[in-house]
């Protein structure tokens, strides 16, 4: 099967940490660095900030729970876009908050709108970008307008997943923005860019003090030996990151056009993925297992009439477009 569901890297993990992982399984009898000292260093050295403002999570998933858990009481407020990403009501609702979809503007976040929607209630604001599913982009600067007009009581997650995939002109800083904003968390994960998905690694980067009450809920041994150790190795490895940024590149304009030219609308994506609107959406998804290759319904994000595929290899997307075909034929 030609996974194109979950927007993994089809280039799969970079050998250096394939060997990584191998490697630690040795020492897997014992439990995992809870400190993650190698991995936060590395990670430090990188992003221009000291190990005191990183927070490891299983997965980014795990940094949007507890960062719910650690700022959201009962009952007080959490935001996100309409089409935001699945796991900001889940978080909500572990913490036990009052959670709420503003109103997407053409399939994006409605910037406006989210700051007008704060109250004195809200306690944390998810923000993706690029988003997921829809693949949406919002400029820098009208991140950072955003976020000097949501109050410091109020915690911004700035959930970057796919930030990799970003085109150098549409690139922006916002671990560097983190001085000025004390509420502001930036989630990474490894599980795209980096080619994890299944080891569950990812970060939050914040303030020391903010940082501090996440590492305080933490699981201790969260991320496990094996992918501490893949996780050190893929960071190092920018070549493998160059590579699947071209490839992304390229796969993502060939399914975008390919689709286009079968008559099929896409959105414009940031990311590694394209959302594409079908007629009978649900058919084609069928027809796609059929020819052996899964993408996702949107059902649960109530677009039914949309289906996100992961950009692949080129053959793979070559094998979506005649599988699309097919389809349209039949
Ligand atoms: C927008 C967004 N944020 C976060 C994640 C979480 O990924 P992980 O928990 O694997 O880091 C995903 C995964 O699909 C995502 O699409």
């Amino acid at each position: 099967m030609i996974q194109l569901a979950s927007n993994e890297n089809p280039l799969g993990m970079p050998a250096a940490a394939r060997q990584a992982a191998a490697d630690a399984l040795a020492g897997a009898a014992l439990y995992p660095d809870a400190t993650g000292r190698a991995l936060k260093e590395a990670l430090a050295a990188r992003l221009g900030v000291t190990p005191d403002w990183l927070v490891l999570g299983s997965g980014s998933s795990e940094i949007l729970t507890l960062t719910a858990q650690a700022v959201v009481k009962p009952g007080e407020g959490v935001l996100w876009s309409q089409y935001g990403f699945v796991v900001y009501a889940q978080a909500a609702a572990l913490a036990r908050g009052e959670g709420r979809a503003v109103p997407a503007q053409r399939f994006g976040h409605d910037l406006k709108a989210m700051a007008a929607a704060i109250t004195p209630q809200t306690r944390l604001v998810f923000v993706a970008n690029p988003n997921n599913p829809t693949g949406t982009f919002l400029e820098g600067a009208r991140l950072q307008e955003f976020l000097a007009q949501v109050p410091r009581e109020t915690t911004v997650l700035l959930d970057e997943a796919y930030t990799e995939y970003l085109a150098p002109r549409q690139r922006y800083d916002a671990i560097g923005w983190l001085r000025a904003f004390p509420n502001l968390v930036v989630a990474r994960t490894f599980s795209k860019a980096y080619g994890l998905a299944g080891l569950r690694v990812g970060y939050g980067v914040a303030q020391p003090a903010l940082a501090a009450r996440l590492n305080a809920i933490r699981p201790r041994f969260n991320v496990t030996t094996p992918a501490l150790a893949a996780a050190v190795a893929a960071l190092a490895d920018n070549d493998f990151v160059q590579r699947t940024y071209e490839l992304n590149r390229v796969g993502r304009a060939q399914l975008s056009e390919g689709l286009g030219q079968l008559g099929v609308e896409t959105l414009p994506s940031a990311g590694n993925f394209v959302m594409a609107c079908f007629a009978d959406a649900r058919g084609v998804h069928a027809a796609l297992l059929r020819a052996g290759i899964a993408v996702s319904t949107l059902d649960n994000y109530a677009l039914p009439d949309w289906l996100r595929i992961t950009v692949g290899t080129q053959e793979q997307n070559a094998a979506v477009l005649e599988a699309v075909a097919d389809a349209a034929r039949a």
